[in-house]
Formats: structure tokens, sequence, C-alpha cells
């Protein structure tokens, strides 16, 4: 061997350290750079996002604009698109499916996007989004009713406030205001079934109802017994009510209560409104005593369906609403309107008569317009003391909107479709306990 083939070996050799070097060099300068990445998005930037209180800006960071909305369910989320600087980061580094953060569990779809402000079903479980993009647990609003969300973020149906229906006859009054104060506070909802002779002095009022969710009702002009009056007094008695009502807020009442509870069939095909009695009676119009009223409310019988009777021009009246109107809410009821009661509960109004809305008297076929029934009878066109249909109409009315979160879609167990009851056709079957005595006896308090 010369001294040229051993110098070429020494230069080969020598080179190959250096690149050994070089590749040691590169590979501890990615380790490094990893190591600083690391530290600055899992550590530091966290940290300082904390300090900074940038997690209250969360919604400002994934701003954006509202894209298209699921299935024209105005209670469904929509889906944003990832925009931002924090966004692309998020989007290029995270696959579709759930993630977690600081702030909650979302959920990415494929395209990027992402669901906010609204319930979405994802493997068939539905989840409520807040508008951060965010899953919610525990009560969330849905319009007027409640929603219960596990812990996991999945909906609950089974769960549901006890719901339950404020309603006030007779007025409306001078003491009307300070009950709709109450209600606005508590963004609670009532029933008003008011005297069409009341309203003209009260129209701003009538407004407020309103305004402020509550639902308007008919109560006839001048609380007549409807059963005493010609078909046509009868038709002048709500014509005449809706005219001062729409003259007062722009809307005819869209339920009824007859005066002393007394009607039947015929009244409620001529007046064409559904009508209603109450399943608790408080008789504040005799007690007179805020005390009594509010103990005969929160001592009585309030199971979920229940339809309270109360009258808003006395005094004590109102003063028992305002104080027990906060304390049912404490105890966990949700006060709504009688229209949104039957809507929560699957039932679509008819012409007929409802006293309350428990899962024992739908089950037994007391309520007409109950989904859950499989009545073919005719509509209740007949008011000869016929069969009140129950209305298979009725379920694409209840199926719109939040349909699908309604507990009463889920009441299975009523099959018995039997259809002939004929509850709604003459009311003397079920207001015998609580109303006739005191239609008889008393002047005008109902
Ligand atoms: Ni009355």
């Amino acid at each position: 061997m010369d001294k040229r083939v051993l110098r070429e070996r020494m230069r080969r050799k020598q080179r190959q350290l250096r690149r050994r070097k070089i590749m040691r060099l590169v590979g501890y300068v990615i380790g490094v750079v990893l190591v600083v990445t690391f530290l600055v998005r899992g550590v530091i930037l966290p940290i300082a996002r904390g300090i900074g209180g940038k997690d209250a800006d969360k919604p400002v960071e994934i701003q954006a604009e509202t894209t298209e909305t699921a299935a024209a369910d105005p209670d469904a989320a929509i889906r944003k698109p990832l925009k931002g600087k924090g966004d692309l980061t998020k989007a290029s580094d995270l696959t579709a499916g759930w993630h977690e953060d600081e702030n909650g569990k979302w959920y990415q779809n494929f395209d990027g996007t992402y669901y906010a402000g609204g319930f979405q079903e994802i493997d068939g479980v539905t989840y409520s989004f807040d508008d951060n993009g965010y899953i919610q647990t525990g009560w969330v609003s849905n319009g007027y009713d409640d929603l219960y969300f596990n812990e996991d973020g999945s909906y609950n149906p089974d769960k549901h406030k006890t719901r339950i229906a404020l309603t006030f006859d007779d007025g409306p009054g001078e003491y009307t205001d300070q009950l709709l104060d109450c209600l606005e506070e508590n963004n609670a909802h009532a029933t008003f079934f008011m005297l069409g002779q009341n309203v003209g002095n009260w129209e701003s009022t009538v407004q407020r109802m309103v305004d402020i969710g509550c639902e308007i009702g008919s109560h006839s002009y001048d609380h007549p017994d409807l059963l005493s009056l010609s078909e046509e007094e009868i038709q002048n008695q709500f014509q005449k009510t809706d005219d001062a009502l729409k003259q007062a807020c722009g809307q005819p009442a869209s339920v009824a209560r007859a005066p002393y509870g007394s009607a039947n069939q015929t009244v409620y095909d001529i007046v064409q409104k559904p009508f209603f009695m109450w399943s608790l009676d408080t008789q504040d119009w005799s007690l007179l005593n805020v005390d009594a009223d509010y103990n005969a409310v929160m001592n009585g019988d309030l199971t979920d369906g229940s339809i309270i009777l109360m009258h808003d021009i006395h005094e004590p009246s109102v003063q028992a609403a305002v104080k027990l109107i906060p304390d049912l809410l404490e105890k966990g009821y949700k006060l709504m309107t009688v229209s949104e009661l039957a809507e929560a509960k699957g039932v679509d109004l008819q012409y007929a008569s409802y006293t309350d809305f428990w899962d024992s008297s739908m089950e037994s076929g007391l309520v007409a317009g109950y989904e859950g029934s499989t009545s073919s009878e005719d509509e209740n066109s007949d008011g000869s003391g016929g069969d009140v249909s129950d209305g298979d109409s009725g379920e694409e009315t209840f199926d719109d909107g939040s349909g699908d979160y309604s507990d009463g879609s889920d009441d299975s167990g009523y099959s018995d479709g039997s259809g002939d009851y004929s509850d709604g056709s003459d009311d003397s079957s079920y207001s015998d306990d609580s109303g006739d005595e005191y239609c008889e006896e008393d002047s005008g308090e109902y």
C-alpha cells in the first residue's frame, strides 16, 4: 500500500467523522426545537392566556360567521368555520372528532368546522353546544322549556322540571302590572284569561303580557254563564273580547276559559278555541289573604302538568303570586303558559276542555289531542255530546320546532287507542269536584 492510498483512506475517515458530527448536531437542534415548541405551546401559552384572562376572549378567537343552519330547526347547532390564527393552528393540528381544552369539550367536523349555539346529534346522541362551541351540562333552556344534559354532555330525555301553568282570571286590573314585573324578572310565563270589558282600560298591560311571553286568554266579555246564552250571544261575547284584545296587543285570544267553568262542546265549537278548567283551585277570591293564597299553591297538588287558578284582580292574590313565583322556581318548577304546557306534554290542543296535563290523565285518554293516543275518529265536529277526537291531525304541529326534545314524545307506554272517550264533550264529568259547587253559589269570581 502506498502513501497515496493511505492518505485517501484517512481523508475518507475524516469526512465520515465530520458527517457524523453534523448529523449529531442536526439531531440535537431538532430536539431543542421540539422541546422549546412543547414548552411554549403546552406550558407557557396556556399560562400566559390564563394570566391575561384570555379564556374569556375565546369567542373572539374563534370568531366566525354562520354558514348554515342544520335542518331548519331553530334550536339546531350551526357549523362554524375555524378562522383566525388560533383556529388555523387548531384545524391543522387536530383531527375530526371530540377535543377538549381548558374551557371544555368541543367537536370538530371533517371539514374543519365545529358546532356552536344549539343542539346537535352526534353518533345518535344529542348534545348542546354553547355559542363558543363547547358542550353544556345540566339544565339548558330551550325556549320556554329546560332540557337536561348529563355530565358527559349527552341529552337526558327522562329528566325534566316539574312543569305547571299559573293562570289568572277576570283581569286585567290595577295589580296586573305588578304581577308582570315579577314574571318578567323571573323569566316565568303565565296565562291571563281576561274579560273583554276590562281590556280597554289596560291596553299597555295587555301588550306587555305578549312582550314577556305570557299567553292571552279570553274569559268572555262580561262574565255571563255561557250555557244560558244563545249561540249568537256566545259568539258575540268572544268576538267582542277578541276585538278589544287585538286593539290592545294586535292579537286575539289563543285560549279561553268559561265563566264559572260553565260550558260544553257546543260552546267550544262556537268559540273555536281550546277551553281550560284547572286542577288546583286556590280559592283566592274567597280567601283574600296573602299567606292563605300562598299556602294554597305551595301545599297544593303541583303534579307535573297542573293548571293553577288565581285571580289578578285581587291585591292579595297578586301579592301571593309575587311571593310564590320565585319560590316555585327555586324548588325546580318550570312555569309555562297553558299552550306551552300542552306542547311540552305532546298535546295538540283541540276545541275541547282541558283540566290538567297530568301523565295519568293523558294515559287514561282524558286529554284531547294527546299524540300518544291513536284515535281515528272524526274531528270534534258534532256538538251533540259525541266523541271528542284526540286529533290525528295533531302530530305535525307538535313535531315542529323543539319536538325532538319533548318528553311527551317519549311517553310510549300509552297505546290503548280506543279513542271513544267523551271528556271534552261535557265537562261535568271532571269539573264536578272543583268547579260546580262554586259555579252555582258564587256570583262572579270564576
Ligand atoms: Ni271569572
